[in-house]
């Protein structure tokens, strides 16, 4: 963590700390005062994987010759100033059959200690709260009762089975939110839903769908990607966006972009940001 980055834009040639780099960006956007600020994050490989299949070939998985403790880093680091994770019922499938890659965010290891430290100096709950996008509602009750200590929303449509919502509210301590008429989430009515709870800064840590019904409802503001610089191929394989074609395309201009040649090994990454 103590190697630098090299800013490439806007100030090419700057040297930054990792560790910290993306510290206050959230905290102090502007917008972040009257509406949620709804940001997400990936890492790709050169070829655009996100995740391949696991090592039981059922479940996908991020693919390890990409994932790395300084690109973990930076997804902690946007995890610490969310006061609400987005995160998928696919997420909760897997924590129940022991194949989730990781605990929610924000870490509870010591190399993460100064994060939550972080938060309470900020006034901000020791951990942020979390929304499970689900259409299904098939979610194993016991993974989230694993989060009793955080507040949890289940997120979905108007027309999802109401016997398993009931189920789930009633024997965890979820609360149910319906946004959109049908049986999946609509996110053109989620910001306005979210700001009503008094959240302003969301983090997706989603993958693919729920990146597509962001970007489809207009809520998503801000897309930090890392890229490791290696090629995977492959024919099994998730992308950041999955779903029906974006017309017109989602612009999202560059706002940053740095190199860490120290991670992944042999290969190095770029950081990069944008913007709406
Ligand atoms: N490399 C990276 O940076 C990165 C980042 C994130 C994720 N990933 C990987 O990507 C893979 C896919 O992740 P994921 O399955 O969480 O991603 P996802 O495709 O965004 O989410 C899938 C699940 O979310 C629910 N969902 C999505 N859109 C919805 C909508 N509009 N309304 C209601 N429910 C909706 C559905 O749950 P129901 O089936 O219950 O309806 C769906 O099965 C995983 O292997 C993950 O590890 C990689």
């Amino acid at each position: 963590m103590d190697q630098d980055v090299l800013e490439l834009y806007p100030d090419s040639g700057n040297k930054h700390a990792l560790q910290g780099l993306y510290m206050g960006q959230v905290l102090e956007h502007p917008r972040r005062t009257q509406i949620p600020f709804i940001y997400s994050n990936f890492i790709s490989s050169l070829d655009g994987r996100i995740a391949v299949p696991g090592p039981d070939r059922n479940s996908h998985q991020v693919p390890e010759a990409i994932a790395n403790p300084r690109d973990w880093r930076l997804f902690q680091e946007l995890a610490a100033q969310a006061d609400l994770l987005i995160t998928s019922a696919r997420y909760f499938r897997q924590a129940a059959e022991q194949e989730a890659q990781a605990e929610l965010p924000v870490g509870s290891g010591p190399e993460f200690d100064d994060l939550r430290e972080w938060r309470i100096r900020q006034g901000l709950s020791p951990q942020p709260d979390i929304a499970v996008f689900s259409a299904s509602l098939d979610i194993p009750v016991e993974s989230i009762r694993l989060y009793e200590d955080r507040t949890l929303y289940l997120i979905t449509g108007a027309m999802a089975d109401t016997e398993r919502l009931r189920h789930l509210v009633d024997s965890s301590h979820a609360q149910a939110i319906t946004c959109g008429q049908n049986g999946h989430v609509d996110a053109s009515v989620l910001r306005a839903t979210l700001a009503e709870l008094g959240y302003r800064r969301v983090y997706a840590i989603a993958g693919p769908a729920v990146l597509h019904t962001l970007i489809q409802g207009n809520a998503l503001d801000r897309l930090y990607h890392t890229t490791a610089h290696c090629l995977l191929g492959g024919t099994r394989f998730d992308t950041f966006v999955w779903g029906a074609p974006l017309e017109p395309a989602f612009c999202m201009p560059l706002r940053a972009m740095y190199f860490d040649p120290h991670a992944p090994q042999g290969a190095g990454q770029t950081l990069a940001i944008y913007d709406r």
